[in-house]
């Protein structure tokens, strides 16, 4: 049976990094206010040249490179953003031309926070269905570029950057016991998109928008959506939280980290963190703490690590992987 193994990881992030402090000289609002409500401490926000493009271009070199491969081996490359550099073409597209590669194909998917998540189901399908061996997936945001910095209740939360795998077809026995992804579950609802949108759009006012969000209202729904669709993830294996080696989580806020960790019985030395460097990269999240914590030598090979998101739409999922 074909297993979509990670085999490769990269990240990138702007230059400049802004703090809480710096914040506080532009907004109205605190560093302790930031740290209490959401664990942010700091966020990276991309500068003149640096887009979603540039971002995502070189996450994936850095992931190819980890991988041993160049873009000659890759068949597919999916781009997690909702902050593309243009409508169209598909910045994956952008990102194919910037990597010298002009075989295959490449399109981006939009699931806001779930991008990761949507992206690696969808390359694991492809994988798995035979239309492609080796899949880039990269996750890629510049949110800075579509938040009102006059707005103190979301301008404090977000950040930019990209993270990105290779997932590479390989041959397993179909347990549990193999290496790659074994299951992925998603969800979305529309009904929900008031809560969290953006008030632009080329096809309704011809502008780019900004982000809006009752926080309160995304809040309350998070750890309940978030922890279902994991709940649904171990019925398809048959693993429960024990089994969980590392939680990689989208890092929108640590507290609905903590809470939905704490829902499932997953201890907290068992769950990736990376909000507090980071903020809410959105797509980028998931691949930038799986890295990190891939780099540093807590997620070891065999490890089983469960991703999990949920963003705008709502739009959520899971993914239970064997690294
Ligand atoms: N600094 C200081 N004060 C602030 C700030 C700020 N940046 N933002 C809001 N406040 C004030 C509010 O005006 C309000 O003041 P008031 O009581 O005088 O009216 C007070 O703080 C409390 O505001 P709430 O919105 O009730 O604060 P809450 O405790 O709900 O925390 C937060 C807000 C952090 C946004 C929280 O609701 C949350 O984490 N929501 C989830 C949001 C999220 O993570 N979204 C992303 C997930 S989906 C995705 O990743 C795209």
């Amino acid at each position: 049976m074909i297993r979509s193994v990670v085999r490769g990881f990269g990240t990138a992030l702007p230059k400049r990094v802004v703090t809480n402090a710096e914040l506080e000289k532009t907004v109205d609002t605190s560093d302790e206010w930031i740290v209490q409500r959401t664990g942010i401490r700091q966020r990276y926000i991309a500068g003149e040249g640096e887009t979603t493009a540039s971002l995502g271009e070189a996450a994936g070199r850095a992931a190819l490179d980890k991988a041993g491969l160049t873009a000659a081996d890759i068949d597919v490359i999916i781009v997690a953003t909702s902050t593309p550099d243009n409508t169209f073409p598909a910045t994956a597209v952008n990102i194919q031309n910037r990597l010298g590669m002009h075989h295959g194909f490449a399109f981006d998917v939009q699931a806001v926070c779930s991008g990761f998540v949507y992206a690696v189901t969808t390359a694991d399908a492809y994988i798995r269905g035979g239309l492609a061996r080796r899949v880039l997936v990269i996750g890629a945001e510049t949110f800075s570029r579509i938040l009102d910095w006059t707005d103190r209740t979301t301008c404090v939360l977000f950040g930019d950057g990209a993270g990105a795998i290779v997932l590479e077809a390989q041959e397993g026995a179909g347990t549990t016991a193999d290496r790659g992804v074994l299951t992925a579950q998603l969800r979305s609802d529309g009904a929900h998109r008031d809560k969290l949108y953006v008030d632009g759009g080329p096809s309704t006012t011809g502008t780019v928008g900004h982000l809006r969000m009752e926080g309160r209202e995304v809040f309350k729904h998070a750890v309940g959506m978030i922890t279902d669709v994991i709940v649904s993830a171990f019925d398809a294996t048959g693993f429960t939280a024990d089994d969980v080696d590392w939680l990689v989580p989208h890092q929108a806020n640590k507290r609905i980290i903590d809470g939905s960790a704490k829902k499932l019985g997953i201890p907290e030395e068992k769950v990736v963190i990376t909000v507090d460097l980071h903020g809410n990269t959105s797509a980028a999240s998931i691949p930038l703490a799986l890295a990190a914590a891939a780099q540093d030598g807590r997620i070891k090979q065999g490890d089983v690590v469960l991703l999990e998101a949920m963003g705008g739409g709502f739009t959520w999922g899971a993914v239970l992987l064997r690294w």
